[in-house]
């Protein structure tokens, strides 16, 4: 199905479906009703987001934010840029942020102390992906959908040079394409 710059399908699309289902049944169980500002990171979680904002209960919120490590390839530099700020206050809300993947966590530690000074009701953590073995700063997701071993990976909104964000599973990129 792909061509050779992919190497294999790690996640697939069934599976994230049924992951997605539930994460969103274990979100709707702890918040009970209670309302939710979920905050989606451009531009990768767009396609997770979707998944899991369409199955949430009660009065729920969507806002974005835009960030950027500044570095170039699968390396970031640990200097994070606010690219588009929300368009919302947070002050006193239940923020739920959504990512595509925890990584190194340098991105989602700096929005975390972000929104922290904004003085939400609370702030949780809602991921797609996790590698744990890449962190370079303590941060743990509240909701994850699947630890993964430190490939390099596109699909399903996560890209490599503005590409593969259409791919509709997630899949290991092959090394021949960022060795280039
Ligand atoms: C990715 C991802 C996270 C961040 C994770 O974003 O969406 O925001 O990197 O990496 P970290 O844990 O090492 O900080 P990216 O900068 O690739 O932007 P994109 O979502 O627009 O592709």
């Amino acid at each position: 199905m792909y061509n050779s710059d992919i190497e294999k399908i790690l996640v697939s699309n069934a599976e994230i479906a049924k992951r997605a289902e539930e994460i969103a049944a274990q979100i709707n169980a702890d918040y009970k009703g209670k309302p939710i500002l979920v905050v989606g990171i451009l531009r990768g979680a767009s396609i997770f987001l979707a998944d899991i904002f369409k199955r949430l209960e009660g009065d729920v919120e969507l806002d974005f934010m835009s960030l950027s490590s500044y570095g170039s390839g699968t390396n970031s530099s640990g200097e994070v840029k606010m690219i588009k700020d929300l368009s919302e206050p947070v002050d006193g809300k239940n923020v739920l942020i959504i990512e595509d993947i925890i990584d190194t966590g340098i991105t989602l530690s700096y929005l975390i102390k972000v929104l922290e000074a904004r003085n939400p009701e609370s702030i949780k953590l809602c991921a797609l992906l996790d590698k744990p073995s890449r962190r370079k700063v303590e941060l743990k997701g509240d909701y994850i959908g699947f630890e993964i071993p430190d490939e390099y990976v596109v699909g399903y909104g996560l890209d490599y040079a503005e590409k593969y964000r259409n791919l509709p599973d997630v899949c290991v990129l092959s090394k021949t394409v960022y060795e280039k």
